[in-house]
């Protein structure tokens, strides 16, 4: 099986194709009206009407340990990021793997219904049990059948504030964890940040294993730790096989430093994950008014040569109370709080949630092309624009020529003088 035939699907540069998958990957791409359809059984055959298709959803971030744990056991009251690690460090005590499974299955069902076929989740190392990171471990082969999961030995509270941490974190790799992370802003000072990003780096070459690295995820202008990150990346010869996640800080560095680190980071090819839900929320949350926006340089780096993903970081946790563990929404936030809502800002959405995450996960062979995966996702829009300002619900999500998800748009009906009106919010 695992035999698709998709009719009359508009892709991202405007034109109107049938797709046939055979043996789970893209046999033939023709123009609309071109395929057979008697060749397909009729429960493999979706009639698409010209709605807006592309390649599956990433998730290059989040923290699926943490998901659904909002409110438990408070919610956090003054919005910054170190009450969240508070609270999640009174609930990490008692953390069971079932209880890490149900929530994070859940949030997973989630992003596959919204077109996500990869997620990158971080596992906190720093929890005593590594519960955490074997629960994650677990989850790989739970869901195996609708997702792909990446886990990332991330030391939330630091390698160095605990005689325990270091040893937490190699332990977490080598039961299996398939990225390595740090977060050198809550070390205890600049130094031991420095050393944290040094340690994690002959980790990853130790162990040949991606990084991803919570840095400069503050608004202090003095956090300067993704110089440190680039340049060890570089002199490694590991620039392609890291990421630099959240870099807000760089929203308030000063412009002549922040073009030399822009341009450190491309020459090293490092990536960046933008992550708007958690960062919209969670900086300036110390500023008097005027508060800072505090996302990283979105458009600065993209323009210097940078790969910049695009993630969600929290669904539903003592970070980001909201959350559907959407890419469109967190595409969304970042329009409005990057001022990506120029017209022409439309295509760069599209390409960080499509091929700019794909190259962070490492997908080989990504993108509706003839030989690539036979995996898709159909929005309920009749193209880009509209897919992201309704945050279209996606009707048919494909993984490999078999069926994943499907929505079923709601009726929506107006009730004039004159009868009842069906209505689409389309334009
Ligand atoms: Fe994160």
């Amino acid at each position: 099986m695992s035999e698709y035939l998709v009719t009359s699907a508009t892709t991202l540069d405007g034109s109107t194709v049938d797709i046939e998958i055979a043996d789970g990957v893209i046999d033939r791409i023709v123009p609309a009206g071109e395929s057979d359809p008697e060749q397909f059984p009729a429960d493999r055959r979706y009639e698409a009407d010209g709605r807006f298709v592309t390649p599956p959803l990433i998730e290059p971030h989040v923290h699926l340990d943490a998901t659904g744990t909002a409110g438990e056991p408070s919610w956090n009251t003054s919005g910054t990021l170190s009450e969240g690690i508070d609270i999640w460090a009174t609930y990490k005590r008692d953390i069971t793997a079932e209880d890490i499974l149900e929530r994070a299955t859940r949030t997973v069902e989630w992003y596959a219904a919204n077109g996500v076929t990869r997620i990158r989740t971080h596992a906190d190392a720093t929890e005593p049990s590594l519960t955490t990171v074997e629960a994650l471990l677990e989850l790989q082969s739970r869901v195996a059948d609708i997702v792909d999961i990446q886990v990332v030995a991330f030391p939330q509270d630091g390698v160095f504030t605990d005689e325990e941490n270091e040893d937490l974190l190699r332990e977490a790799i080598e039961m299996g964890a398939d990225v390595v992370g740090a977060i050198p802003h809550v070390e205890h000072t600049r130094e031991d940040g420095v050393t944290s990003v040094e340690l994690v780096c002959d980790l990853a070459e130790r162990y040949d294993r991606p990084l991803d690295v919570h840095i400069d995820e503050t608004d202090d202008p003095q956090s300067r730790f993704t110089e440190v990150l680039a340049s060890e990346s570089l002199k490694r010869g590991i620039g392609e096989r890291t990421t630099a996640s959240h870099t807000t800080a760089m929203h308030s560095y000063n412009n002549a430093y922040a073009d030399k680190l822009i341009r450190l980071l491309d020459e090293s090819n490092v990536s960046v994950i933008t992550n708007p839900p958690d960062n919209s929320v969670l900086q300036g949350s110390y500023d008097d008014y005027p508060r800072r926006r505090g996302h990283t340089r979105v458009d600065e780096l993209r323009a210097g040569g940078v790969t910049v993903g695009l993630g969600h970081d929290s669904v539903l946790d003592p970070w980001y109370h909201y959350g559907m563990a959407d890419p469109l929404d967190a595409a969304f936030i970042l329009v409005h709080y990057a001022h990506m809502a120029g017209r022409n800002n439309v295509p760069d959405i599209w390409e960080m949630l499509t091929a700019a995450n794909a190259e962070i996960f490492g997908v080989d062979e990504y993108g509706l092309q003839e030989g690539h995966e036979g995996s898709l996702v159909v929005f309920d829009s009749p193209d880009a624009f509209n897919a992201l300002r309704t945050r279209a619900p996606r009707t048919l999500v494909l993984r490999e020529g078999d069926l994943v998800a499907q929505t079923e748009p709601a009726e929506v009906k107006v009730h004039r003088e004159a009868g009842q009106k069906a209505i689409d919010f389309h334009r």
